[in-house]
């Protein structure tokens, strides 16, 4: 695939942007993967000199790059910024920006760092000034959509432009070092590869864990909830590379495919059944680290009324050969006690157990996977404590894979650094088909069609706290427990 050489952000003034985007094509620029005469394009409403622009991006840069900013680096990189206002509405206001960018064969990158609703007149606008070519990609951010319908219609509109192989739907989540390891794991390890389905696995926790509260986008928050905000996308995005088939190879189709396969083979939560599989959460006024935080209705800009939830849980089952029988517990919210995202997979105990004299319940194994932070993976199991007592003494222990520890002279990889790469290397492995992205909504909309006709209002929990105790309740029933 074509290397790409234009790369277009249209909100390049915006938050994400600024925080994230702008900072990822730096490092990238750092190792040198960016192609020597491509331009970063900033495009947004208002209106800036190239200078101000500039300055904007050395701050965000100086913000939010954890290593100290190489001026020659920032010379190279500043010289390839360009800066177009343009008024998104107006197809026409599009070819200013065709005489911003370079003609000739050059593999465009657009990336959309606006609000979705606007995506439709961008596509317009670039088709408009005949900016669009078979090799030009395109890159969305989520959310894509509220609901199945209005993502169709925003996949909709962009369809009518880009075709799906020039489409890069991010969930960033897929460009997290832990994440991608999963791949890894699962697929390089024999140990892993042969039980890792019903007959070994008794059970699966994911846990996505924030101490943040809504930092300051209460508006945009209160549309969405915790389910379209985190399990919609992030969630089942790890469900589906923890339970999908083995891939063929690496490629875009043959992961996506089998990422497909599992959210499509989710059993359905509708009102029959969803009283036993979610509890909804909201937060109230609590305590993090000793200091008081207020509730999710006493934030700042917040209706009172609100019943949107900051927190789920859920017991997901998959209906497949692979999975019958064994539960992936998810559990996502703000303003817990910290920040921290696990996936603890319980294996089956042993049927039977030789060392009743010294251990009269053997404890199962457990394969820790910790997202973040404290990146690692960790595998409890048992083993013998030397000495000679003629009792075999035996204790629970783990081998632990400390990312820090053993990869101490490598650079922390931020995903969208990762993601940016795929982008401009043309690789969609790490991107999500719109097919996936429409199989969750059909299982998300199930949940909240259940929750507005059964008027299910979330359960309070106390910032600072490990979410409702309904979600306790949830796990406990079927005699287990959340790892803490
Ligand atoms: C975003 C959500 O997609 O992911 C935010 O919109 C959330 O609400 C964020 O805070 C979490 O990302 P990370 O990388 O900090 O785990």
């Amino acid at each position: 695939c074509q290397s790409a050489s234009e790369i277009v952000i249209f909100g390049a003034m915006g938050d994400l942007s600024c925080r994230k985007l702008l900072p990822a094509l730096y490092q990238l620029e750092v190792c040198g993967l960016i192609n020597k005469d491509s331009r970063i394009v900033g495009a947004a409403r208002q209106d800036h000199t190239l200078e101000e622009f500039r300055n904007v991006v050395v701050d965000s840069l100086n913000k939010y790059v954890k290593e100290t900013i190489d001026e020659t680096v920032l010379t190279r990189f500043t010289n390839r910024l360009v800066y177009q206002s343009l008024e998104f509405k107006d197809s026409s206001s599009f070819s200013k920006l065709s005489d911003a960018i370079a003609g000739g064969n050059e593999t465009r990158v657009y990336y959309f760092s606006t609000p979705p609703a606007i995506y439709g007149d961008i596509c317009k606008g670039l088709h408009h000034a005949s900016l669009i070519t078979d090799v030009d990609r395109v890159v969305m951010e989520k959310p894509i959509g509220h609901s199945l319908e209005s993502s169709i219609a925003i996949n909709n509109q962009v369809s009518e432009y880009f075709n799906e192989n020039q489409t890069y739907r991010i969930d960033h989540y897929l460009g997290k070092e832990t994440v991608l390891n999963l791949l890894v794991l699962r697929f390089a390890n024999s140990l892993f590869t042969n039980n890792w389905d019903r007959n070994s696995i008794d059970h699966v926790q994911i846990t996505v864990a924030e101490s943040v509260g809504i930092e300051g986008r209460w508006g945009f928050y209160d549309e969405a909830g915790q389910l379209r905000d985190m399990v919609q996308n992030h969630l089942l995005q790890i469900l589906s590379l923890l339970a999908m088939e083995p891939p063929a190879d690496l490629s875009a189709d043959s992961v996506r495919a089998e990422k497909l396969k599992v959210v499509k083979a989710l059993k359905a939560i509708n009102r029959e059944n969803i009283k036993d599989k979610v509890v909804r959460g909201q937060y109230g006024d609590g305590f993090l680290n000793g200091i008081s935080v207020p509730g999710y209705l006493n934030e700042e800009g917040a209706n009172a009324n609100s019943n949107t939830e900051t927190f789920v849980a859920i017991k997901a089952e998959i209906d497949n050969w692979r999975w019958k029988g064994v539960p992936f517990y998810l559990r996502t919210g703000k303003r817990m006690p910290k920040k921290h995202s696990e996936i603890v997979v319980h294996f089956k105990q042993q049927p039977h157990n030789i060392f009743k004299d010294s251990y009269s319940d053997l404890p199962a194994n457990k394969l820790t996977i910790r997202l973040q932070p404290d990146e690692g993976v960790e595998l409890q199991m048992m083993n013998k404590i030397p000495g000679i007592a003629s009792q075999m003494r035996i204790q629970e222990n783990k081998l632990d894979l400390s990312f820090s520890d053993t990869y101490h002279d490598e650079r922390v990889v931020d995903a969208y650094e990762r993601l940016m790469l795929e982008v401009l290397n043309g690789n969609q492995s790490l991107f999500v088909s719109r097919d996936e992205v429409e199989a969750a909504w059909v299982w998300a909309d199930s949940i909240i069609e259940a929750w507005n006709t059964t008027n299910e209002v979330p359960k309070p929990y106390a910032a600072g706290s490990w979410g409702p105790v309904s979600s306790i309740s949830l796990i406990a029933r079927d005699d287990r427990q959340w790892v803490e």
